[in-house]
């Protein structure tokens, strides 16, 4: 009996560190942040408020993400240790060919994979949240989908944010008359403080709450979006709806310095590039290393990274991804004794295909639940607003990631991202991302995070994860200045006073050819566990309007 007390005792402090003392949510938007910790309320799991917070980000950010778009939701589930990437990726239209970019001549013509309704691929989302609340989560679609449902039936107020990124796309919003009615007042850029409501993406909202799927992908939603990209000289058809799948995969694993990675699988790159990058990196004294030293060797790894990502990724259902031997840490000590600690690698010295950028499309939400589930998702319309087209009747504003593939090998997409053979347009094919949802297992604790910021998301999550390695807490991971290098073009970009003139005089001096960006980029999105101290801790971008709450 004593033996047994004496256990009891022993057994109760560790099963209190098993599970979080507070659920977290961190979202690029105050109203998607408040939804999950709605459905929490309710009783709802970490899966459920991904539903929640994804569907309330479709209607409040609809610059970033949305039903007519896709995404990746990496999942923990506490219960069984279960780790899976939901993959909603938007797929390429059956009728589309390798060629759909390019005029008589074989040129890209500029535009068409960005704009309108040519530009747009199958969207993921609505799959993926119908997927998620069926399988992960605990409470019904209708109850998860509601305040989502309200948001667009009342509205939300437009902020600067919001009219930046009007701005940045009125023309193609001007261009879509039902895009224009709802984003736009009268064919201008909306003022603060407007309203604005979406009551046919209400509707498309209820139809999957009560019919799943079918809500979006046939019926009434389907009918409009058929109708309306055909209208637009799109190439949609009835198919291309009813086969849409989303895909389970197996997310990818490696390591750093005693932590453990667990992040996002192609047809994300993310996750490949982050591996390498971490592997190369490991090989270094980094805590002996100046500032100017680290700076040199993590862009060096950088500018490997990306020249690989530029050769070999692509969709994994339709080409060989050697992704074993590119995360192997063999690979990574080749590419590391190719590197010079003080000189920069021009990147015409490596073998030769081209890659590149980024910009504020694309979001991310962070989320861990009071039991431990965690799920860190990344998704995307892809340039903000997508493609500005919105077929008449349907409330769904529709992607234009088909720009994510590379419209002719080695001609640059709208990021400057060059790609190769293994990321041509085929039918069906999901267009390469560089989104990368991450979760970190460290001895001390368990990290959420992922950024969007096209082709510069890859190296924000790895500054992400090299400064959680340092000891830092989530508000310097978001905050951290920034810097950048993806192989094609050969620059060093760095956010305004990310480097001081002493650093970049050190990596000029090294042969790095320095740009200082107009602006920060990014909107990092964070949720760390800190089993030792017993604490949850959250924190938002400084550089976004996001909100970062622990309840
Ligand atoms: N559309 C941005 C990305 O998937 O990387």
């Amino acid at each position: 009996m004593l033996r047994l007390l004496l256990l009891l005792l022993l057994w109760l402090p560790l099963a209190q560190a098993a599970t979080p003392p507070a659920a977290a949510v961190a979202s690029a938007h105050p109203l998607a942040t408040a939804a999950g910790h709605e459905i929490l309320a309710a009783g709802g799991n970490a899966f459920d408020a991904a539903v929640a917070v994804s569907a309330a980000l479709a209607v409040v950010e609809p610059y970033s993400s949305g039903l007519g778009g896709g995404g990746f939701w990496l999942l923990h589930r506490a219960r069984d240790g279960h780790q899976v990437m939901v993959d909603g990726r938007e797929r390429a239209p059956l009728a589309a060919r390798r060629d759909l970019y390019l005029d008589a001549a074989g040129e890209v013509v500029a535009g068409l994979s960005m704009d309108g309704a040519l530009a747009a691929a199958i969207p993921g989302e609505p799959a993926a949240l119908v997927h998620i609340a069926t399988h992960y989560g605990r409470l019904s679609r209708a109850r998860s989908l509601a305040p989502a449902i309200r948001l667009a039936r009342e509205g939300f107020e437009v902020s600067e944010h919001y009219r930046r990124m009007a701005s940045f796309r009125l023309e193609a919003l001007r261009a879509s008359p039902a895009a224009a009615r709802i984003f736009l007042k009268q064919g201008a850029v909306p003022p603060l403080g407007h309203r604005i409501r979406q009551p046919d993406l209400a509707r498309v909202l209820e139809r999957m709450a009560r019919d799943g799927n079918s809500g979006f992908y046939a019926g009434a939603t389907a009918r409009a979006l058929l109708a309306g990209v055909g209208a637009a000289g799109g190439i949609w058809s009835k198919q291309d709806l009813r086969d849409y799948r989303v895909v389970e995969r197996e997310p990818l694993r490696g390591s750093y310095r005693g932590m453990h990675i667990t992040t996002a699988a192609p047809p994300s790159s993310g996750g490949v590039a982050l591996l390498q990058m971490l592997n190369i990196l490991a090989g270094y004294d980094w805590a002996a290393l100046t500032e100017a030293d680290r700076t040199h060797l993590a862009v060096e790894a950088m500018r490997r990274a990306y020249r690989d990502r530029a050769e070999f990724l692509g969709d994994p259902d339709f080409v060989d991804v050697p992704v074993t031997r590119l995360v192997d840490p063999a690979h990574a000590a080749r590419l590391r004794a190719g590197m010079d600690g003080a000189q920069a690698t021009p990147s015409s010295a490596l073998a030769g295909v081209a890659a590149a950028p980024g910009g504020n499309h694309t979001t991310h939400f962070s989320i861990l639940d009071r039991d431990g589930n965690r799920v860190a998702a990344t998704l995307s319309i892809n340039y903000p607003f997508g493609s500005g087209f919105m077929p008449e009747g349907s409330g769904v504003l529709l992607n234009d990631e088909m720009d994510d593939f590379s419209a002719k090998p080695g001609v640059p997409n709208a990021y400057g991202l060059v790609g190769a053979e293994a990321n041509a347009i085929a039918p069906g094919k999901r267009p390469l991302s560089s989104m990368t949802p991450t979760f970190i297992d460290g001895p001390d604790g368990i990290a959420i995070l992922g950024t969007p910021g096209g082709s510069r998301i890859i190296t924000m999550v790895l500054l992400g994860v090299l400064e959680f390695a340092a000891g830092k807490e989530p508000a310097a991971w978001v905050a951290q200045p920034r810097f950048h290098h993806q192989y094609l073009p050969d620059v060093l970009q760095f956010e305004p006073g990310a480097l001081s003139t002493a650093v970049q005089d050190e990596l000029t001096l090294r042969g790095h050819s320095l740009q200082q960006a107009q602006q920060p980029w990014g909107n990092m999105q964070a949720v760390w566990w800190d089993r030792k101290g017993k604490r949850v801790l959250a924190a938002s971008d400084p550089r976004g309007e996001g909100a970062a709450e622990v309840r």
